[in-house]
């Protein structure tokens, strides 16, 4: 089984969601071991569920953040417990962009994978090098750091999925090459094998496109993908799943 997911990030209206499904109502032709992801904004989130349901499409709808704490005085944000209420399938935590453009750290994260894992939740955990981290060498100390510390005493595992998503392929076009994937994934599936649970999903995300999603998913120890700007265009999406 492979997992297609789609992070929509802060992208996509009322108008081109129905456009999306559409075009997916018209064209459910889906290869069987595909497994299909979708995380929209919070504020569409009901409704891309509605559609799915309407549709009869066995998508998996998800968030794309959230927060820690259960409920009170933390303005802007969303506890797991109304996602829960949204009776939704994963949250994504850690996405390159939360650590970058809002400073989320690994304590934090932490906090937030644990929380994801208490409910009944897939957490779906980002990891990745920045160009300059690999370009010094340093890109399997990066993993390292980000498994130790976003998994310190995670429990409830069988949920939690990992992405590895170079931030250097990430809306650039330029993913990384096979050889590049397969080092990463074989690095992260040995750590987690040893330090988390045997066999987790460890999904690959970074310009992926109809192009190289044959390859990619070819790659060892690659168990899918985590696809931005390609999985906002129906057309795209759907040869995706299906590459
Ligand atoms: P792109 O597919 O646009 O490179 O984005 C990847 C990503 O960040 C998915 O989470």
């Amino acid at each position: 089984m492979k997992i297609i997911a789609a992070n929509w990030k802060m992208n996509m209206n009322f108008n081109e969601i129905n456009n999306f499904f559409n075009f997916f109502d018209k064209n459910r032709d889906f290869k069987n071991d595909r497994k299909v992801f979708i995380a929209p904004p919070f504020v569409y989130i009901q409704y891309v569920k509605d559609k799915v349901n309407k549709l009869n499409l066995s998508f998996e709808i998800g968030a794309q953040n959230c927060f820690y704490e259960d409920k009170g005085a933390f303005t802007g944000e969303i506890s797991v417990n109304m996602l829960n209420d949204l009776n939704i399938d994963f949250v994504i935590i850690g996405h390159s962009e939360r650590r970058n453009i809002f400073n989320e750290d690994d304590y934090l994260l932490n906090k937030k994978v644990k929380k994801v894992l208490s409910s009944n939740m897939k957490c779906i955990f980002c990891i990745g090098e920045k160009l300059e981290e690999r370009e010094e060498g340093k890109t399997f100390d990066i993993l390292k750091k980000q498994l130790e510390n976003g998994l310190k005493s995670v429990n409830n595992v069988e949920n939690l999925i990992i992405a590895y998503e170079p931030v250097w392929a990430i809306g650039t076009g330029k993913n990384a090459t096979n050889q590049q994937i397969e080092e990463a994934h074989t690095f992260i599936k040995d750590f987690l094998n040893k330090n988390v649970a045997n066999n987790l999903p460890i999904l690959y995300g970074g310009s992926v496109k109809p192009e190289n999603i044959t390859e990619i998913l070819s790659c060892n120890n690659v168990d899918g993908v985590l696809v931005g700007g390609a999985s906002l265009v129906a057309e795209k999406f759907y040869k995706i799943i299906n590459g």
